[in-house]
């Protein structure tokens, strides 16, 4: 158990400005065991520091310290995810606002659209960076030509690349020269390269969801916050495999 400190805010505090829940909902799951901080089963009376505490509610990390920004962004083609670029080309940070400055979570290549995380919010980029992390990721592709039932099985069930093998993703023709593949992996033109591994170019590709995050409203160029509650099925998806998120 973690001692009570006299130092800091009131936990139940910072969890309710989270937006966890009110104060007395938050004082529960202390009383319940349901918040750790650092690791640790907390107790009430306990005191953080928000900037630098690790709280997490049944496992799940809370975004605490004041400041964050957490952005979904819908990447145009064209646009790069490095912050600057020797070619001279638009860069992802073009499209958000300069202050504070934010950090993509993984990447597009320059050819690809849809949708990108941008944050300052370092616990939630670990965490999201961490191997074991095993967000889905689902992309449109349209490709050259239309696959066979052969081609199809064999990116379900992982193909050679020169960086090994795949390991098994969801795939589904949607039309003609259209399929919808979810992978979990993330790895470097990974969806272009599968494509090419079974006889077959991308001509477009879009990536339409992360994990549970989706939004076929926002135009391409443009970003939104992310809310307090899709932050936290982020997390929950990446500590938990997609489970329920928090309960309240
Ligand atoms: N797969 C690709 O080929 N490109 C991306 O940007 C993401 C996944």
């Amino acid at each position: 158990m973690t001692d009570v400190s006299h130092e800091g805010e009131r936990l139940q505090k910072v969890l309710a400005r989270c937006g966890v829940g009110s104060r007395r909902v938050c004082e529960d799951l202390i009383d319940e065991g349901r918040v750790t901080v650092d690791g640790e089963v907390a107790i009430l009376g306990r005191r953080v520091d928000p900037l630098t505490a690790v709280i997490e509610v049944d496992g799940v990390l809370i975004p605490a310290a004041p400041g964050l920004v957490h952005y979904l962004l819908n990447k145009p083609a064209g646009v790069v995810c490095t912050a600057s670029d020797p070619q001279g080309r638009p860069t992802v940070l073009d499209l958000v606002p300069e202050d504070p400055r934010v950090f993509t979570v993984g990447r597009l290549d320059a050819e690809t659209e849809g949708l990108l995380i941008l944050t300052n919010d370092g616990q939630l980029t670990q965490l999201l960076a961490h191997p074991s992390f095993g967000v889905e990721k689902e992309y449109l592709a349209e490709i050259d030509r239309t696959l066979t039932s052969g081609a199809l099985r064999k990116l379900r069930d992982g193909v050679e690349l020169e960086d090994g093998m795949t390991a098994p993703a969801k795939v589904a023709l949607v039309a003609e020269h259209l399929v919808r593949i979810v992978i979990h992996e993330g790895r470097n033109r990974q969806v272009r390269r599968m494509c090419e591994a079974v006889g077959s170019t991308v001509v477009r590709l879009v990536r339409t969801r992360i994990g549970p995050l989706t939004d076929p409203t926002l135009p391409p160029g443009s970003w939104r916050p992310l809310s307090f509650d899709e932050v936290v099925a982020l997390s929950t998806s990446a500590t938990t495999g997609d489970k329920a998120p928090l309960r309240r």
